[in-house]
């Protein structure tokens, strides 16, 4: 129970790997904020883990919003400890080209899957104190050429970077989790099983990840375990990528 006491917000907890994180993060005696913007999958996750969680609706894209979010997490439990900037548009996105994407759709995408994180962060910064961390979601495809989705990923690792150096001076750390491809409502979507099939024999242990071995992960990465590691984006991907 490493984080009794503590209280996390997860951002796009309403499925998947956020979910995931949400669930194990209760498991180890956390209070959880699902944060989502759909009601219904933020509820439902909310009220499958009980007491000790509570959903609010948020779009990150929006500073605002992401305001309220904190504010409402503080009404809520008392306290933010904790914030893992999980939420993207990654289930419905459109595939297109840097070149001929509509910029209105880009410009909308990096609002949510790379500003989203600044403005979840900002909006929770003044209210940790010493002890406190981050997790950003980045991905494998940060080190891929992989269009408007990986250009999103590698600004959240240089978010990660930056944003540890800013704050490591208030005790707050920031680190990053990339995962390799990880079986989920939105992977189930878009990866067509001729694909999954292909590209899994591809990893050093071929098969997809799970929600399940994300967590551990992240888990370390927010406990006093990890209290002298911050600035790091740690891939969790099956041998996806070697960085030497
Ligand atoms: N599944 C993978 O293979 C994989 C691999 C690497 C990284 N990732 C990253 O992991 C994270 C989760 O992936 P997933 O597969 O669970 O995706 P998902 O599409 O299943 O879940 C994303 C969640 O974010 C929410 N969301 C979308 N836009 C939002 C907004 N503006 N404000 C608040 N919430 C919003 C959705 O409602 C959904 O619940 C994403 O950041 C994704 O880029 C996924």
């Amino acid at each position: 129970m490493r984080f009794e006491d503590k209280v996390a917000i997860v951002t796009g907890a309403g499925q998947g790997i956020g979910e995931g994180y949400a669930r194990a993060l209760a498991a180890e005696g956390a209070r959880v904020v699902v944060a989502d913007i759909n009601v219904e999958e933020g509820e439902r996750v909310a009220k499958e883990i009980g007491d000790a969680a509570r959903f609010v609706k948020v779009d990150v894209g929006d500073p605002a919003s992401a305001e309220a979010m904190a504010a409402s997490a503080l009404s809520a439990f008392g306290r933010i400890d904790y914030l893992v900037n999980n939420a993207a548009i990654f289930q419905n996105m459109r595939r297109e080209g840097l070149a001929t994407v509509d910029l209105e759709y880009l410009n909308k995408f990096l609002q949510v899957n790379l500003m989203g994180a600044l403005y979840c962060t900002r909006a929770v910064v003044p209210h940790m104190t010493s002890g406190a961390a981050i997790v950003n979601q980045s991905s494998t495809a940060a080190w891929m050429a992989s269009g408007y989705y990986g250009l999103a990923k590698a600004g959240i690792n240089h978010l990660t970077a930056s944003l540890a150096a800013e704050l490591g001076d208030r005790g707050i750390r920031v680190n990053g989790v990339a995962p390799g491809p990880t079986d989920t409502p939105a992977t189930r979507d878009i990866m067509p099983e001729e694909y999954k099939a292909s590209m899994t024999r591809t990893l050093a242990i071929k098969r997809m990840g799970t929600p399940e071995d994300l967590a551990p992960m992240v888990l370390f990465l927010l406990s006093d375990d990890a209290r002298w590691l911050t600035g790091q984006v740690v891939s969790v991907d099956g041998g996806q990528l070697v960085r030497l």
